[in-house]
């Protein structure tokens, strides 16, 4: 079932809703077959806006019955909408109730109610309300929810809904119901019920208001052992937010509750959050370090959303990034503040910067290029992008950067007295941060600094450096631009915040500070020094732009050895890394990686007071995302050909200084996630990668039969999985017994079987390997497409995650990559559009991809009958 070719949707077209609704009463008679559901709601018109017909938003139901104040009435069917004509007149409210169907086993797109391993869950962010019942499917439309379910005991005992449960007892038959009511007042997208056979982890919290709440985790009955993690992130979660912003639980009862078969990571819903296992369930066996800290950030993130989000939430969904952009910023400083020591936060920082500029820069300059607030969109579902997630959490810690971490509490602070309960728009935000710190930069700026808000693409700061010696002078010349994006030929001066910092010759920091960009081109100028500094620019990555200076290497190894900024001082290694693969990749020759930088890596690794996972990061070549990003035309066997041969000789050159490394973080101690062991286990995980490469050379098998051993006796899912994917990295035969090894341990374990799926399909392409080994694995017993972490683990993890493997010469790559777009959109058209993203950049390839990445894309777009979803993500690739 498709639904119609839907039109273009423009932010400039907003209108308040003609009509409200103050109440719903939503009564299911829960079936998977054939669910029933009764829908009686207060409306009344919104005396602000003209006099029109009722349009209600509805898709994928059978409706049976409409009454008005308990009267039949006429009633129209349009494009899925349910149209009332003949409503009372004036302002009172009146009653309305629709009774209608749905099939929730049928939905396998998981928008709306669904069942999953037999339980039922939904998913109404961002349109799926529509899915459960006729409704004014919008956020600005906030309404008070009461919601009896009615469901078989035996089969469903755990019944759930937003809120507090008001009344609960056995009807005839064999089943159940149990009455919610919601005491706050909400949009539709936050609703929620689950109904199944689920237990659940219990904790009793008081804030420091002295009030009691309960939380709960809920998981299918074989988890519960995996569950702590997730509640203390959740305890933490509570006890962070009313600390560091004095924003408290508004609930008696806060309740996760985990599922299988989900489009995203976790949702929001007030109360009620549903979770992505993926995000809920770790033990030390099954889970590694990465995705323990995963779990603290979404089940943080979700949990920050009670405030920013549903008790503010967005006036339209072009606002998304009002509560995404913003609830990013808050999870990523909740993850830095319980990471503690300012070097565990820095390493925070870099791992959240890696993800921008792998992810969204490219995005940023993509065909699928859209502002923080974007003006138009097909299908809002395409929206939830790394553009508003990420880069809409770097503007928002712009602004922190330019009024402070007190005056951005204080702005915080304001925004909730001034909009607390409402729907609102990203500017109502920006004025609240501004208008609480009116002496700021900010305030003064605020016009221009809104255009990171209108304007997309990623600003170049282009630095250079003039040293005068006659008078000790040294000019920083900034000047910044902005390409142009789809529909933006022109854009305007940002603000930008750079921080700065200039280091002496022997690496003594000599001066810093926060120079704030507003024109096209601007100097500062530092005197009285003794000599040419080396200056740090963007420290902490002070705004989401692309700096070029060009560094000579004896001021990048100035930098790595001494930057007091640990982001830049990271930044440096990076830089002489990617330089060094673009003068390979462009050269055309061998690599040849030159004594300075391997002993600046060597010192890193060896330096006796750095910690372990920030020599981890320091040590990883930047990602072959990273480096095509710097090319005009990429051919990406060449960049992953290049990082490998880079790789290679990291791996030899440093062999006895790897061997140390192995040695001496190989051992933990008793298994904790917390940074400082992570980071040993990450360092040893890297170390144990390069021995078992540099091993494949010399055909020595001592250190892959080292790392077999490992494999086989670790006593967590870090060591061993790492021990794992040193084994199937470096190609080594032991890889072949390992892996059947790890199935058989985890046969039963889905999570774990994803991270199996998805070390095969990213592993590094020797001779056009991989994709022979992917189409086989989608034959594996246990490869279900339908189940988004199943597909995501074979699929994404082959033609998004692996280019090297992916972008072949004979176009094989794309081929399999149309069959599972098209294949999967007939399924799950979210996740099918998702996969479709992974040919953006096909403009940029060498040929012959880029011929054989059109032709696969204009393929999947003449197929009829496509979803908005993926249609608008082709036709975008396409369009000139
Ligand atoms: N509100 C979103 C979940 C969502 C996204 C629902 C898109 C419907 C469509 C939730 O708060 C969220 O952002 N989840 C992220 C994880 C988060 C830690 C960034 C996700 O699901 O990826
Ligand atoms: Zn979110």
């Amino acid at each position: 079932m498709r639904e119609g070719q839907n039109a273009v949707i423009y932010r400039a077209d907003y209108q308040p809703p003609p009509y409200w609704i103050d109440t719903v009463e939503l009564v299911f008679d829960l079936d998977p077959a054939k669910t029933r559901v009764l829908n009686r709601m207060r409306v009344r018109r919104n005396p602000e806006a003209a006099a029109q017909a009722l349009k209600l938003d509805g898709e994928d139901l059978n409706l049976a019955r409409v009454l008005v104040n308990g009267q039949g009435t006429s009633f129209k069917l349009d494009d899925g909408r349910l149209v009332l004509e003949n409503l009372p007149e004036g302002n009172e409210p009146f009653e309305l109730e629709i009774f209608t169907t749905c099939a929730p086993a049928k939905n396998t797109q998981l928008m709306g109610l669904y069942v999953s391993n037999g339980s039922f869950f939904t998913q109404c962010e961002a349109e799926g309300f529509r899915r459960i019942t006729y409704f004014l499917d919008r956020p600005d439309v906030m309404a008070s929810y009461t919601v009896t379910l009615r469901a078989d005991k035996r089969l469903y005992p755990v019944l759930l809904s937003n809120g507090n449960r008001v009344a609960s007892g056995d009807l005839d038959d064999g089943r159940h119901y149990a009455r919610w009511v919601d005491p706050h007042r909400k949009p539709c997208y936050l609703f929620a019920l689950v109904a199944g056979q689920l237990v659940c982890r219990e904790q009793k919290v008081r804030s420091r208001g002295g009030k009691e709440h309960l939380l709960q985790v809920y998981v299918r009955p074989g988890d519960l052992d995996k569950t702590e993690h997730a509640m203390n992130s959740l305890m933490a979660s509570v006890a962070w937010d009313e600390a560091r912003f004095g924003l408290a639980l508004d609930l008696e009862r806060f309740m996760i509750v985990a599922t299988s078969d989900f489009n995203m990571g976790a949702m929001e819903n007030k109360g009620l959050n549903i979770f992505n296992t993926k995000y809920v369930l770790a033990s030390q066996a099954t889970a590694t370090d990465t995705d323990f800290a995963n779990i603290e950030s979404v089940v943080g993130h979700e949990y920050f959303h009670n405030w920013t989000g549903n008790r503010i939430t967005c006036r339209d969904w072009f606002q998304l990034s009002l509560k995404e952009g913003l609830t990013v910023f808050r999870d990523q400083e909740f993850s830095q503040d319980l990471a503690g020591e300012a070097s565990a936060r820095a390493v925070k920082r870099i791992e959240d910067v890696r993800v921008l500029r792998t992810a969204q820069f490219p995005e940023d300059a993509g065909p699928m290029a859209h502002p923080v607030r974007p003006d138009q969109y097909l299908e809002i579902n395409n929206f939830y992008t790394v553009t508003i997630y990420e880069k809409g959490a770097e503007v928002v810690r712009m602004m922190q950067t330019l009024v402070g971490r007190e005056g951005f509490a204080r702005g915080l602070k304001l925004y909730f007295e001034r909009h607390d309960g409402q729907a609102v728009t990203c500017d109502e935000f920006a004025q609240a941060i501004a208008d609480a710190n009116p002496q700021s930069r900010l305030h003064e700026l605020l016009p221009q600094f809104k255009r990171w808000y209108s304007q997309a693409g990623t600003p170049r700061v282009k630095a250079t450096g003039q040293w005068d010696a006659g008078t000790g002078t040294y000019r920083l010349a900034l000047s910044q631009s902005c390409p142009p994006t789809p529909g933006q030929a022109d854009k305007q001066p940002f603000v930008i915040p750079v921080a700065w910092g200039l280091l002496g010759p022997d690496g003594r920091e000599l001066a810093h500070g926060l120079h704030v960009l507003t024109q096209p081109g601007e100097t500062l100028a530092v005197e009285g020094l003794a000599a040419e500094p080396v200056p740090s620019i963007l420290r902490g990555f002070s705004a989401p732009v692309i700096l070029e200076f060009d560094y000579t290497d004896a001021q990048l190894l100035v930098l790595l050895a001494h930057d007091t900024d640990p982001f830049n001082r990271w930044e440096a290694g990076q830089r002489l890394a990617v330089n060094r693969a673009l003068a390979a990749i462009r050269g055309g020759g061998a690599v040849h990686l030159d004594v300075p930088f391997i002993d600046a890596m060597r010192s890193i690794l060896r330096h006796p007071a750095l910690d372990a996972a920030f020599k981890e990061l320091v040590l990883t070549l930047p990602a072959e995302a990273y480096i095509a990003e710097q090319l005009d035309v990429v051919d990406p066997q060449r960049v992953h050909a290049v990082r490998e041969a880079m790789r290679e000789q990291l791996a030899s050159a440093l062999l006895h200084d790897w061997a140390w490394a192995f040695e001496a973080h190989k051992d933990s101690g008793a298994y904790r996630p917390d940074p400082v062991s992570a980071g040993r286990r990450a360092l040893a995980g890297l170390a144990l990668t390069h021995l078992c490469i540099a091993a494949r050379k010399t055909n020595d098998p001592v250190w892959p039969g080292k790392a077999y051993q490992r494999f086989k006796d670790a006593s967590n899912m870090t060591d061993r999985f790492n021990a794992l994917s040193a084994l199937v990295v470096s190609g080594h035969e032991l890889a072949r017994p390992a892996l059947e090894r790890f199935h058989a341990i985890f046969r039963d374990e889905p999570l774990v079987l994803d991270k199996w799926f998805a070390l095969q399909a990213g592993a590094p392409d020797r001779g056009g390997n991989i994709l022979p080994a992917v189409r086989q694995l989608m034959q594996h017993p246990d490869f279900n497409i339908r189940n988004p972490n199943r597909a995501r683990s074979l699929v994404f993890s082959y033609c998004s995650a692996n280019p090297g493997a992916f972008h072949r010469p004979d176009a094989a790559g794309y081929v399999f990559w149309s069959e599972r777009v098209i294949e999967l959109d007939a399924i799950n058209p979210q996740v099918a559009s998702r996969l479709a993203r992974a040919l953006d950049r096909w403009r940029k390839l060498a040929e012959p991809q880029r011929s054989g990445a059109r032709e696969a894309i204009a393929r999947v777009a003449a197929k009829p009958d496509l979803s908005n979803d993926v249609r608008e993500v082709v036709t975008r690739a396409l369009a000139e």
